[in-house]
């Protein structure tokens, strides 16, 4: 009864890029109502949604127009409209995440100071107002190197953050409110995702081990399982259930955590949103993460997140200096190769390292799934014409 109530409800997504693509392909086995806002009808999601709505998700006109048309919004990126969504969560709308919590949690200085007070561990941390700035308090003795420099807001795939290893590295800090921190001896880059409907049923998925491409400081291939010990998988599980309680929000949140030298897992920060630290349980879960999104934000029963086969994704980012519109290279051979599964955004113009896709390659275990995304990587190109 509740539920096909529920079901009813129209949804929108603020952002049409390639979460919201996933989140289309999920809505349409609920057959959910389904609306995108975003500023391009050449975005990923704009071909797979019922209706799509051109119009600014920073624009605090455009996202009231666009809420009032629906009943329940979510988000697949941050730097959205915050007060737009607090006006209509008071009209009555039903808005996850939360505005309140997701104000906090797009301001890196907020996040870490919440972590601070409920007593998360997550690395020291100060705020400064700019470049300047930082560089006083370096020359005063009040940071030492190396140090990790952050953007406030709206960074994203790496690009907020500015790692200083070495005095002549000043030079690149960015000029913008951040927070700085020391640099991490990390020995894993993990993360979890959890997800909570509105009747607090919680359920993780398992950790998932993250490497990064050294050039474009994002994530290029993700392993899961991951190689952590029963231990630590139990620590990091255990830390992403308490935080999405103790923020209190539905719908999903993926947790990043450095695994450091020392045996210690910090929390790095959280994005409550679908995440590409989720995207392989399309293809190797029971149930995948925009599922899980979906049934918690309609508050359904979460799905089961039993892991069918070990699965390595690797991200397709376009190669360096091959800019303009877009050309797939290798396709067909790469669609040979066994356990492979293609997932292509739909972007019609490829950057440098710019996210283009990403494939999820299944196999009986994790060192065949590997290489075998090692080979997707070295064949397929992603150019430009
Ligand atoms: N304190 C730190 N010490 C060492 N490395 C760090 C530290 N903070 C961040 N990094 C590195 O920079 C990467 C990006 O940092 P972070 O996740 O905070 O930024 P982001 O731009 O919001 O990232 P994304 O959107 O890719 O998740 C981390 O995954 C990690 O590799
Ligand atoms: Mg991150």
């Amino acid at each position: 009864m509740d539920n096909e109530y529920l079901l009813n409800k129209k949804l929108g997504i603020l952002g049409g890029g390639q979460l919201g693509k996933m989140l289309c392909l999920e809505a349409a086995r609920l057959d959910l109502d389904l609306s995108i806002l975003d500023k391009d009808a050449s975005f990923p999601a704009a071909k797979l949604c019922k209706r799509f709505v051109e119009g600014d998700f920073k624009n605090y006109e455009d996202v009231m127009a666009f809420g009032r048309t629906v009943d329940i919004l979510t988000i697949e990126i941050e730097s959205v409209n915050i007060q737009a969504l607090k006006d209509l969560k008071a009209e009555g709308k039903i808005i996850h995440p939360d505005p309140y919590k997701l104000e906090i949690i797009k301001d890196k200085k907020l996040q870490k100071e919440f972590y601070v007070k409920n007593q998360f561990p997550t690395s020291v941390f100060k705020a400064y107002k700019d470049a300047s700035d930082v560089k006083e308090a370096y020359t005063a003795g009040a940071i030492k190197l190396p140090f990790v420099q952050k953007a406030r807001k709206d960074g994203y795939d790496g690009r907020g953050v500015q790692v200083v290893n070495k005095e002549a590295d000043l030079a690149l800090l960015l000029d913008v409110p951040c927070i700085v921190e020391p640099k991490v001896d990390i020995a894993k880059e993990i993360a979890v995702i959890v997800a909570r409907n509105d009747k607090d049923d919680v359920k993780t998925f398992p950790a998932v081990e993250m490497e990064f491409n050294p050039h474009a400081n994002l994530v290029e291939y993700l392993h899961c399982p991951s190689y952590l010990d029963d231990i630590q998988e139990a620590v990091a599980q255990k830390l992403a259930r308490d935080i999405i309680r103790s923020f209190d929000i539905c719908g999903l949140l993926a947790v990043e955590m450095f695994l450091t030298n020392a045996g210690n897992i910090l929390i790095n920060e959280v994005a409550p949103r679908p995440h590409n630290s989720g995207h392989h349980t399309i293809d190797s879960s029971a149930t995948s993460q925009f599922e899980q999104h979906l049934r918690a934000i309609y508050n359904m029963p979460l799905g089961s997140t039993k892991t069918l086969s070990p699965a390595v994704m690797v991200n397709l980012l376009g190669e360096d200096k091959e800019q303009g519109p877009v050309k797939y290279c290798n396709i067909d051979q790469v669609m040979e190769l066994p356990g492979v599964h293609l997932m292509l955004y739909g972007k019609t113009e490829t950057r440098p390292f710019r996210k283009m896709g990403h494939a999820t390659v299944v196999a009986s275990n994790l060192n065949t799934a590997r290489s075998r995304a090692e080979q997707v990587k070295r064949i397929l190109k992603i150019k430009s014409f």
